[in-house]
């Protein structure tokens, strides 16, 4: 890995190698990376995406869920009292720890949830076991996506549902472009590039096709998720992909503090444009699979 961040040229002053002053208050990060996960990303991005999820799945009481991909659980937190005591909340995720901090949360209303590890493309799970499987940001990750699919099938009773979501290009969410293009050029890698990597309709709707699925759509959904601080917008980013990109995952937490304060320079123009009050407001594109059992 490239480290030319840490003396980089100051895209806005033009002065080579001079440092700005640390981003205020930078405190070393003490959080294992699923409870940073958990602390930033859930809370103020995945969360409000959920409801759309959720609003768009219409989950009965007394249904059974699962929750694919589920991280720190926070589809299956929000579904479990649609649900309700008579229902079935399952979180599935193939990483322990991310289960781990999502178990540790306080149990929601509703549904006990069952937390369960496990990899997408072999459920541990019995054939038609699901009212309805929901997916929210985890599709890109699978390495088979194609037996990921035909197991979400698998496990859906007759004419049930299917419902993922999965963020649309980069071009389509413009802040997380500026912020995947700085890092690119920063240290060599595009940080981004997995998350924001299956945008493609055609591909998503012909995989659940294939799958076995009957009714197929793939549609468009847009949100403007709100961040409350402008100025610790890119230090957190970093911290909250910084464990999770390969490249990334060996700097310690100076060395993470130097990119941040690189990226919040190079990002400055288009996090300025989307200043709200002291806070961000990001608009974010997703396309939404639904796909129905028939
Ligand atoms: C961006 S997170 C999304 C988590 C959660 N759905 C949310 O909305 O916060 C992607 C998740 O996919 C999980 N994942 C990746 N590959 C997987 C697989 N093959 N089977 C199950 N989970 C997987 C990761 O462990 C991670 O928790």
């Amino acid at each position: 890995m490239r480290s030319s961040f840490l003396f980089a040229s100051d895209r806005r002053t033009g002065i080579a190698g001079e440092r700005k002053p640390a981003i205020d208050c930078y405190v070393d990060c003490v959080q294992s990376p699923a409870e940073v996960y958990e602390d930033f990303l859930v809370r103020w991005q995945f969360r409000p995406w959920t409801a759309v999820l959720l609003a768009e799945a219409g989950i009965q009481p007394g249904e059974r869920v699962l929750d694919l991909a589920t991280g720190t659980g926070i589809v299956a937190r929000e579904a479990a009292p649609f649900v309700g005591v008579r229902g079935r909340i399952v979180a599935l995720d193939i990483n322990p720890a991310m289960l781990a901090v999502g178990e540790s949360l306080p149990q929601p209303a509703g549904a006990s949830i069952e937390w369960i590890e496990g990899d997408a493309a072999a459920l541990p799970l019995p054939d038609a076991a699901f009212d309805a499987v929901l997916c929210q940001q985890g599709l890109q990750y699978f390495a088979d996506r194609p037996a990921a699919a035909a197991e979400v099938r698998r496990v859906l009773a007759s004419g049930r549902r299917a419902l993922l979501v999965v963020w649309q290009p980069l071009i389509n969410n413009p802040v997380q472009e500026a912020l995947n293009a700085a890092g690119r050029c920063r240290v060599g890698v595009a940080p981004l590039a997995t998350a924001f990597g299956l945008g493609d309709a055609a591909e998503l709707g012909k995989l659940f096709e294939s799958a076995g699925f009957a009714d197929v759509t793939v549609t468009g959904r847009e949100l403007v998720v709100v961040f409350p601080s402008r100025a610790e917008f890119a230090r957190r980013m970093v911290e909250s992909v910084a464990h999770v990109v390969p490249e990334l995952a060996g700097l310690d937490s100076s060395q993470r503090a130097e990119l941040a304060r690189a990226i919040d320079e190079d990002t400055w123009r288009i996090l300025q444009s989307h200043a709200w009050g002291g806070g961000l407001a990001c608009p974010m594109a997703v396309h939404l699979i639904q796909a129905g059992a028939g």
